[in-house]
């Protein structure tokens, strides 16, 4: 299966992402204030060996090697995210000029390297301040998410164009509103009804705020999705409500369509947190959608799963193939995405804004030789040729991750990284082979 750059035309864009909280470290020096995740991830047994993301990888210090890494793969692109704590340390109000700067250094810095910056405006890390006061469960999170917004674009709005507003909020209001797995650890329907509604507003609002202050800005939003098939014939329906949660819960909504409540009823009392104007208002003319793929799910039906009624039969269990963070890998569920997607008539184009998989890799005489890597990105690619020929409107691919990095409640187990980050030994860095496959592919 040889790949060559040529197949994905040539205005395809090459990067690699990566989030503020996964990786700079530096968390309380510089004016910082805590983040949701610190505050999380410093409480004993919230995280695997109780790891955090103090430290990271230090790319706060060490931004300038990473970029000549990402330079030298001949990736012409980098995502990254703003730490808000970082920029407004009480939330709203006062301004954090070391912060701010930080941020002015890595574009300056990509900029110098001929590098394209693409800035994520939240990927999971908001101030503790604002927490304190309820977080996305309160809707004063749209006010102060659109006083950041604004400042942020406005800041860096002339140097850099091309914008995402949220990171997965699936993720975040699941599994920080939800299931209490991550920040900020809060449970129930209550806190995950009213923080996936305001995501939606933030979303949209977000979107509208770039769009006035960044002339000629190229605006996005990302999603988690997920490949959703049933087990078996039985278990169909509870596929479709999974389906529903899983893909459908901050796409619809962001095209004008509303919550997708015909397919999974509990989404009917969505209208308990919405006001009169609000599917008005979760709507905007995104230039693209960020589409994020890791593996697939596999769904039966389940009198245990309150809501849903559905629960995951695990590649483990169906004896399929699993990255080290137990997810399938499945790439003919990449493509199936990437069809509904482009499927959507106002969806203007997709990129492929998170792709990748974690394996336990080994660091010997300054190499990682992950070969299992260098597959999953062939045969996830070659889905991308694919659906290219077939004409969807696929514009742009971003691996996850530059470097290795905190894998939020899992810790530095999973690695992801094109470069090994070596935890034991200074956090030195390593390109693995993988690293050197990009790099000839895209030379
Ligand atoms: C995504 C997330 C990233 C990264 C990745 C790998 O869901 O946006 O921050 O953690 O998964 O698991």
């Amino acid at each position: 299966m040889t790949i060559n750059k040529t197949d994905f035309g040539q205005n395809f864009i090459w990067g690699t992402a990566q989030a503020s909280y996964q990786t700079e470290g530096a968390w309380n020096i510089d004016g910082k204030s805590p983040s949701s995740w610190d505050t999380f991830s410093q409480k004993k047994g919230k995280i695997e060996r109780n790891e955090n993301g103090n430290t990271a990888t230090d790319f706060y210090h060490r931004y300038e090697e990473d970029l000549n890494f990402l330079k030298s793969m001949n990736f012409k692109h980098f995502r990254f995210s703003l730490s808000w704590p970082r920029i407004l340390p009480n939330g709203t109000g006062e301004i954090n000029p070391k912060g701010v700067q930080f941020y002015h250094k890595v574009i300056d810095k990509c900029l110098e390297l001929g590098l394209t910056p693409w800035v994520t405006i939240y990927h999971w890390d908001h101030p503790q301040t604002l927490e304190n006061k309820g977080g996305w469960t309160n809707r004063k999170m749209v006010d102060w998410f659109s006083e950041y917004t604004e400042f942020v674009s406005k800041e860096y709005g002339s140097k850099v164009k091309n914008w995402m507003i949220l990171n997965e909020p699936l993720t975040f209001t699941i599994m920080g509103y939800m299931l209490g797995e991550m920040a900020p650890g809060k449970k129930g329907i209550n806190n995950f009804r009213k923080a996936v509604h305001h995501a939606n507003l933030c979303q949209a609002k977000g979107g509208r705020i770039v769009r006035k202050n960044v002339t000629n800005a190229n605006i996005g939003t990302t999603q988690f999705t997920s490949y959703i098939e049933a087990h078996t014939t039985k278990d169909t329906k509870a596929a479709e409500r999974m389906d529903a949660l899983i893909n459908r819960l901050f796409i619809e909504p962001s095209l004008g369509m509303g919550y997708p409540e015909s397919k999974l009823f509990f989404l009917k009392s969505m209208k308990k947190v919405m006001l009169p104007g609000d599917i008005e208002k979760m709507k905007f003319d995104f230039d693209f959608i960020g589409l994020q793929y890791y593996f697939r799910t596999v769904i039966k039906k389940s009198a245990f799963m309150p809501y849903v009624w559905a629960k995951e039969v695990p590649p483990i269990k169906r004896g399929a193939i699993a990255n080290q963070m137990n997810g399938e890998v499945y790439p003919e569920g990449f493509y199936q995405l990437m069809k509904r997607f482009s499927d959507y008539p106002s969806i203007k184009k997709v990129i492929i804004t998170e792709n990748g998989s974690c394996f336990t890799d080994i660091l010997k005489d300054g190499k990682v030789t992950d070969n299992e890597r260098i597959e999953y990105f062939k045969s996830h690619l070659n889905q991308v040729i694919r659906a290219k020929n077939e004409g969807m409107k696929v514009d742009g691919y971003f691996v996850w991750s530059l470097t290795d990095n905190f894998e939020w409640d899992k810790g530095f187990r999973p690695r992801f990284g094109l470069v090994y980050v070596d935890y034991k030994n200074n956090l030195n860095r390593h390109i693995k082979d993988s690293g050197i496959w990009f790099k000839n592919l895209l030379k």
